[in-house]
């Protein structure tokens, strides 16, 4: 029988912003097929959830939310109702048929390169009544159907675009190398004709997104490969777009044309995610990251050099195998050295697979828990101070969305600061100087001074 009510999908992201981009690339291919977004799972037709599988906590949850829905889909069932379940991202790459082995609920499983294939995997499921499990690793075949797509992109004013996926470097803890598979970047032309899409649909900031983002190494049309900078310059040219960032880079691959790409290209905002994961050259050797820590500091230098208000943010791991207290002390004195704005810090997770989960010397869990507590301490500390010296600043703030309170609306600085101010009936996409008067735990609040006239938007 045909269902009357019209179809709703509730996608669940863990994890890093490429799953936040791969969610809504899943939400594009789901859209012909009639589904509309639900709020919740609670009144969902098919649920997604696109997993994460960096560490094991990440992992865990998945298993634990598939257990609820395992119970809802039971309850749904009693009222007549079909409710179809999935699991994307890095658990299902890493897990395949494990997942439908322990949670019978589950109707689909698909690695972070098979999106194109849900409408596909749908239809397969629903005609041979057996779950599906798709974990193919061909990233370029994403990429090409889900750039045919014709629908018309729904974004807000800021919009994640990937441009480059997998990881050849093999960093001893990381899983991604075997998640999302070898290096790849997606061709010049398919990367514009998306900014320009977003830029119709009213983005005006686009982040880059790729595992080794600075790797970037897509061919043109001319079948010459381009590198970031390069891509950065032809996607400045688009109008409607003002700002323009990349993440993650690797130390290995900050290049002297990426550095200078930082003066002269306006659109590109001063803030720099640059993970070195530990100050210890030690174990940032046993890590295999490739770099010492005084490469990583003569990089920061350079940037800081080519654009003095440059902030930088990071990611560091405590515990590593055979971390000692002088490595960690270690790791604390580069944070104190490079001042970050903002960072991520996690305790090291022993990821099956992986070479340093098989180190005799793991850190106990005790100790892990009490150095992140330091660590985090310090990088509060610092996130704050770098917060404060932004009193009496007048900064650009690209406003994004209404605030809570009437007439207030909430935006962006170029640090990636979230941004509070009144000014009332304005559209999110503009772009206006505020100068900062308060700062609080997770923003910083100003008055309006006037519009920007940075970038090409204002007409
Ligand atoms: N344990 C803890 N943190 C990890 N990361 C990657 N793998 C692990 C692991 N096994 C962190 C790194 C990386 C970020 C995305 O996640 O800091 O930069
Ligand atoms: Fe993982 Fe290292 Fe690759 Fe980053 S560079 S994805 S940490 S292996």
């Amino acid at each position: 029988m045909q269902d009357p009510l019209p179809k709703k999908a509730f996608i669940k992201t863990y994890g890093c912003q490429m799953n936040v981009y791969d969610s809504d690339r899943m939400r594009d291919v789901l859209a012909p097929l009639g589904y509309g977004e639900a709020a919740s799972a609670e009144e969902a037709d098919l649920v997604i959830l696109n997993t994460c599988h960096i560490r094991e906590k990440a992992a865990d949850k998945v298993f634990s939310e598939l257990g609820k829905l395992r119970d809802l889909k039971v309850k749904r069932a009693g009222e007549g109702r079909v409710m179809e379940i999935a699991v994307a991202g890095c658990v299902g790459q890493a897990e395949g048929s494990e997942i439908t082995r322990r949670n019978k609920a589950v109707d689909l499983v698909m690695g972070p390169q098979t999106y194109h294939m849900l409408p596909e995997l749908l239809a397969k499921r629903r005609s041979t009544g057996l779950a599906q499990i798709e974990t193919e690793l061909a990233v370029d075949d994403k990429f090409k159907d889900l750039a045919n797509n014709k629908q018309p992109l729904t974004r807000g004013v800021a919009a994640f675009l990937t441009i480059q996926e997998g990881c050849d470097k093999f960093c001893s803890f990381c899983v991604v190398p075997y998640t999302r598979g070898a290096e790849f970047s997606r061709p010049v032309e398919q990367v514009l004709t998306e900014a320009r899409k977003l830029a119709d649909a009213g983005v005006r900031e686009i982040t880059l997104l790729g595992q080794n983002v600075n790797a970037y190494r897509g061919l043109d049309a001319a079948g010459q490969i381009s590198s970031l900078p390069q891509l950065l310059t032809k996607l400045s040219s688009i109008a409607g777009i003002v700002r323009l960032r990349y993440t993650t880079s690797h130390p290995r691959d900050m290049t002297e044309e990426l550095i200078e790409a930082h003066a002269t290209n306006s659109k590109l905002m001063p803030y720099l995610h640059l993970p070195v994961q530990s100050g210890s050259d030690r174990i940032v050797k046993l890590m295999n990251r490739g770099h010492s820590v005084a490469d990583y500091l003569k990089t920061i230098e350079k940037m800081k050099k080519t654009r003095p208000d440059m902030a930088i943010s990071g990611d560091f791991i405590v515990g590593y195998p055979g971390e000692t207290d002088q490595d960690f002390e270690d790791t604390l004195e580069i944070v104190r050295e490079v001042g970050y704005a903002s960072a991520y810090s996690f305790k090291y997770s022993q990821r099956p697979g992986t070479p340093a989960a098989d180190r005799p010397n793991q850190v106990p869990d005790a100790i892990k828990t009490e150095r992140l507590y330091r660590l985090q301490a310090l990088l509060n500390e610092q996130t704050q101070k770098f917060n404060m010296a932004c009193l009496g600043k007048t900064m650009p703030v690209l406003l994004e969305k209404p605030g809570r309170q009437k007439g207030q609306m909430i935006g962006r600085s170029p640090w990636l600061q979230s941004v509070h101010l009144n000014l009332e009936n304005a559209a999110p996409g503009r772009l206006v100087d505020v100068q900062i008067i308060a700062v609080g735990t997770n923003s910083i609040s100003g008055h309006y001074q006037s519009d920007s006239f940075e970038g090409d938007h204002i007409v």
